[in-house]
């Protein structure tokens, strides 16, 4: 049975695969509207979501299949003490496949060795969102054409953003990809993703502190949140939170075709003006999740269509 806790559980064949089948969907939707008939998604979100639960929701719904789960912790047993191993052996008998986020990271992992159906890790702390990433990537390659010989900068809160850390882990292993890892001091880029997957890897990159120092150089700019939620004091949140904001001044530093991505939600990072800047992809990004997400759901229940 297949998992995907990591974005490295796939491999890129099997990555380039799914986008395939993503866009065969988007371009034919209604051959895939019964594919997962009298099939169960079951989404257990231990932390807040918008995107991520409901696009996993609308995608097994569009699949033609069923939907239950819960949108917060306090809405499951787990408000009464109940482990996560022992929330997925019981869900397991209530559905085909579960989606799962969980403040905790690795909790995922302790989901899967409990699991009778394939999990999803949806999102685990500050470590991996490999569901973002898999949008990302059918982002990066609808609107660039091409996944390598790219000059990748994200931006923000590099420490605490798990989608930067699967999506760095997901553009390195392809050719002749750069990063630019623009943060402040206090939310660098940890050494787990750094050091296996920048460094010893030899692929160029360059930390800064600045935005404007090198967004004229970029084909992707990927702008954060900063991640209140796991900040330990209020003060240090208040000081970094609008360490970058994105706005139309800055655009135009930037070339003509660079993309600016975002896994949202946003709060300060971007101005609402640059929305309108047809650079701007994040809004798409959030309709090739649901894409992506449902060529997920087939290929882990192993359903050709
Ligand atoms: N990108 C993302 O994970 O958004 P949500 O937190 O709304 O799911």
């Amino acid at each position: 049975m297949a998992n995907l806790i990591n974005i490295l559980d796939l491999s890129v064949e099997e990555i380039d695969r799914l986008m395939d089948l993503a866009d065969d969907i988007m371009a034919d939707p209604e051959k895939y509207n019964e594919s997962c008939k009298h099939k169960i998604l079951a989404t257990l979100f231990f932390e807040p979501s918008t995107r991520t639960r409901l696009s996993f929701e609308s995608a097994m719904l569009s699949l033609g299949g069923e939907v239950l789960g819960f949108s917060e912790a306090a809405s499951s047993s787990s408000a009464k003490g109940e482990s996560v191993a022992d929330t997925i052996t019981v869900v397991s008998g209530y559905s085909d496949i579960i989606a799962m986020r969980h403040p905790k990271e690795g909790a995922p992992v302790i989901g899967a060795e409990h699991a009778l159906v394939p999990i999803i890790n949806a999102g685990d702390g500050g470590h991996y969102h490999p569901t973002q990433t898999l949008a990302d990537l059918l982002t990066i390659r609808h609107e660039l054409g091409r996944m390598s010989g790219l000059k990748i900068g994200v931006c923000g809160d590099l420490k605490f953003g798990r989608t930067v850390h699967s999506l760095i882990e997901a553009m390195s292993r392809y050719d002749d990809n750069e990063f630019y890892l623009i943060s402040p001091e206090e939310l660098k880029l940890p050494g787990f993703v750094k050091n296996e997957y920048i460094i010893d890897k030899n692929i160029p990159y360059k930390e800064t502190g600045s935005l404007e120092d090198c967004i004229g150089e970029l084909d992707i700019l990927y702008m954060t949140r900063v991640q209140r939620e796991r900040f330990f004091n209020e003060e240090d949140y208040l000081r970094l939170r609008d360490c970058f904001i994105l706005t139309e001044e800055k655009m135009k530093d930037a070339r003509e075709d660079m993309i600016v991505m975002h896994p949202l939600p946003r709060v300060n990072e971007i101005q609402t003006a640059v929305d309108k800047d047809k650079r701007a992809c994040y809004f798409k990004q959030t309709v090739y999740g649901k894409y992506m997400r449902m060529a997920l759901i087939l290929k882990l229940l192993e359903v050709e269509v």
